[in-house]
C-alpha cells in the first residue's frame, strides 16, 4: 500500500544578529513607525560576513534531525529550496550533504523563491509515496541581506526581507490518515519581473558588469503593489483548493502557516478564508520575510510550542516571485 510522507522532525536557526527598525532607518530613508505599519515587522537576522546559507541549513537539519532521533547517515534524499544559494553552482543541496557527512544521497535544489517549501514538500512527498526514498530531509533557507541596496533606493525591500532556514525530515506514515494529505502548486510568469534578480545572468556577457552593479540590477528588486495584489488572491485560493483535495474546507483547519511576506498579507488571507486569530500563525514581526525558510522556521516553532499536535489539521501557503504560488494540507 502506497504510504503518505509525514513529518519526522523540524529545526530552525537564523543568525544571531538582530536587525531593528531603527538600525534600518539610520542608514535610509524608513521610519520604524513605516516599517511596523505597513509590513508588520519589528526586527529581523542578517548575517555577518562569513556565515552562510548553508551553515544556517545545518543547524537547522541536526535540530530536525535530533527530533526525529535519526542520524544524517539515516537521510536518503535531501531537498534544498533556496533562491540565495551561496554561490551560481552548485546549488546549496551539495554544500548541506558535505556538512552533515550524509552518504552520497541525490541532493537537489529547488528555485521557487517564496513557494520554494511548498515545492520541496511536494518532492519529497511524491518520492515518499512512490517508494524511490523513504527518509527524505527538506529544507528552506535564505540569505537575502546580502543582495539588498542598504540605501534609500532599496528601501521598499531592504526592510521586509531577512536571512534564515528552516528544515523538516519526512518519512513514510504508518496511520493512513496522517500525513501530506494534498499539495496544489501553480505559476504565471507573465509577472517574472515583478519580483526578481536581474543579474547576475547568463544572458549576459560577462554575467554582471560594473554597469549593471552601479544601476543595482544585482539587487533585489520587487512591485510591492503588485505582488501584494496577486497575493491576498492566490494564496486563499490555494489553501481552498489544497483543502478541497483533502476533502475539508478552512473552518476545519486547527492552524494556517502562511509565508510571511507581510501582515497585512497574512491578515487579508485570514479574513477572506473565515479564520480566527487562534487559527493563523505570524512571526513575521520577529524575523522578517525569509523567502523559502519562512514556512519550516514558523512550522518548528509552532510544534515545539505545541500549537501543532497529533491529529491537527494543517495548511502551509505561500506565494511569491515568479509568480509562482501553492498550499498543502497536512494531517499531524
Ligand atoms: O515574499 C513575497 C513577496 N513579497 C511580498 O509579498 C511583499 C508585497 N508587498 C508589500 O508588502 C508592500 O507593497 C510594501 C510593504 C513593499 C510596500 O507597501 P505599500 O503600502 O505597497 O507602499 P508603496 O510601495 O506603494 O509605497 C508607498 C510609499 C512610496 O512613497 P510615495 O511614492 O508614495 O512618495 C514609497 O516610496 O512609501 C514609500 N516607501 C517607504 N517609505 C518609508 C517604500 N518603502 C519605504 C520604506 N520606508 N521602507
Amino acid at each position: 500500500m502506497v504510504s503518505r510522507a509525514r513529518f519526522l522532525g523540524t529545526g530552525m536557526a537564523v543568525p544571531d544578529r538582530v536587525v531593528t527598525n531603527d538600525d534600518l532607518s539610520g542608514r535610509m530613508e524608513t521610519t520604524d513607525e513605516w516599517i511596523r505599519t505597513r509590513t508588520g515587522i519589528e526586527e529581523r537576522r542578517w548575517v555577518t560576513e562569513g556565515e552562510t546559507g548553508a551553515e544556517l541549513a545545518l543547524a537547522a537539519s541536526r535540530q530536525a534531525l535530533a527530533m526525529a532521533s535519526l542520524q544524517p547517515s539515516a537521510i536518503d534524499a535531501i531537498v534544498y529550496a533556496t533562491s540565495t544559494p551561496d554561490h551560481f553552482a552548485p546549488g546549496n543541496g551539495v554544500f548541506l550533504q558535505r556538512m552533515l557527512g550524509a552518504d552520497p544521497i541525490p541532493a537537489l535544489d529547488i528555485r521557487t523563491q517564496c513557494s520554494g517549501f511548498i515545492y520541496a514538500l511536494s518532492v519529497a512527498d511524491a518520492w515518499i509515496r512512490a517508494g524511490s526514498y523513504r527518509t527524505v530531509l527538506v529544507v528552506g533557507a535564505e540569505v537575502q541581506s546580502t543582495g539588498m541596496d542598504v540605501t534609500t533606493r532599496g528601501r521598499n525591500t531592504a526592510v521586509i526581507f531577512a536571512d534564515g532556514a528552516g528544515a523538516a525530515v519526512l518519512g513514510p506514515s504508518d496511520d493512513p490518515d496522517r500525513g501530506i494529505l494534498a499539495i496544489d502548486l501553480h505559476s504565471d510568469g507573465t509577472h517574472a519581473e515583478k519580483l526578481w534578480v536581474d543579474a547576475p545572468g547568463s544572458m549576459y556577457h560577462p554575467r554582471v558588469s560594473e554597469a549593471q552593479l552601479r544601476e543595482g540590477r544585482h539587487f533585489l528588486a520587487m512591485d510591492g503593489k503588485e505582488v501584494f495584489r496577486h497575493a491576498v488572491a492566490r494564496m486563499p485560493e490555494s489553501v481552498r483548493a489544497a483543502l478541497a483535495a483533502a476533502g475539508a474546507a478552512p473552518a476545519d483547519l486547527s492552524l494556517l502557516i502562511p509565508h510571511q511576506a507581510n501582515l497585512r498579507i497574512s491578515e487579508m488571507v485570514q479574513r477572506n478564508l473565515g479564520l480566527d486569530n487562534g487559527q493563523v500563525y505570524n512571526n513575521i514581526q520577529r524575523y522578517g520575510n525569509t523567502t523559502a525558510a519562512t514556512i519550516p522556521i514558523a512550522l518548528d516553532e509552532c510544534v515545539r510550542a505545541d500549537r501543532i499536535r497529533p491529529g491537527d489539521l494543517i495548511a502551509l501557503t505561500a506565494f511569491g516571485s515568479g509568480f509562482l504560488w501553492g498550499s498543502a494540507a497536512v494531517r499531524w
